[in-house]
């Protein structure tokens, strides 16, 4: 694997009002790398990538993605960037009154102005196919089901073929089986395109598939980091503790 950093993100202090969420943060992701953030519900694993996209300001610190400081690029540099980061969210934010087949142009209508309508009609359909949701294009994000939302949320991430996916909890609410499903999607996009990303999961199965190393935020910090082998067997019971259900 290259040692190139693609994320860097060092001494990141992030507070709203008295609550300090990120209080010293160090993290650096390379070219090709997959790295798993486990922590606590609230703990800051959300506003960590959302500060890393550019949609929350960070407070001090900073965050190197290409090895450029994002909160010193100019706007327009900034909205290149991003064109360059799948954002896998949470909730899946897909625009509720438009068909999965416009949400997914919806980005290479933004970013890829040169593109030509059948162009992007081609990418949207090759995207779609990826996730086994070809059939999918014409219906409403209200018609699909749980898991079918994760996969057009994880299209929608992918249409622009980003260097980087920033993926936040792509399992969660999944039953084991589509959740297996995602994560070898999730390693074969890796695989395949040399994507790096930053996974966050409380889903071990996924996490033991699919990261290369994993850090554990425990009040604000990086307290370890490892591969899914040496955090599990930590003798620090703040770390393994995240691990006690794939040991049981
Ligand atoms: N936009 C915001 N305004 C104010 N507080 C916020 C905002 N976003 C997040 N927070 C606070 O920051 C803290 C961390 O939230 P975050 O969403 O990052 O948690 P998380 O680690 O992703 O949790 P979960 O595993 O439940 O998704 C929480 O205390 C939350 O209330
Ligand atoms: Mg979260």
């Amino acid at each position: 694997m290259s040692t190139e950093p693609i994320i860097e993100v060092i001494h990141l202090k992030k507070s709203f009002g008295k609550n300090q969420v990120m209080t010293n943060f160090n993290l650096t992701v390379v070219r090709g790398e997959n790295v798993v953030v486990l922590g606590r519900s609230g703990c800051g694993k959300s506003v960590l990538i959302k500060c890393i996209v550019g949609l929350l300001p960070y407070d001090e610190g900073s965050i190197r993605i290409f090895g450029k400081e994002i909160c010193t690029l100019p706007k327009q540099e900034l909205d290149q960037l991003r064109a360059r980061i799948g954002f896998v969210f949470q909730s899946s934010a897909l625009y509720d009154s438009m068909t999965v087949g416009e949400n997914l142009e919806f980005p290479l209508i933004r970013h890829q102005k040169d593109k030509s309508k059948s162009e992007i009609q081609r990418m949207v359909q090759e995207t779609l196919a990826n996730v086994g949701l070809a059939h999918a294009i014409n219906l409403m994000p209200a018609e699909l089901s749980g898991g079918m939302r994760k996969r057009i949320g994880l299209a929608r991430a992918l249409v622009l073929k980003p260097e980087i996916i920033l993926y936040d909890e792509p399992t969660t609410g999944l039953d084991p089986i589509t959740a297996k499903e995602i994560s070898q999607l999730m390693l074969q996009l890796q695989r395949t395109y040399n994507t790096t990303s930053i996974i966050i999961s409380h889903d071990m199965n996924c996490s033991r598939l699919t990261a290369n190393r994993m850090c554990v935020m425990i009040d604000g910090i990086n307290h370890a980091e490892g591969t899914f082998e040496s955090l599990s067997t930590s003798l620090d019971t703040k770390v393994n503790s995240f691990f006690e259900q794939t040991q049981a």
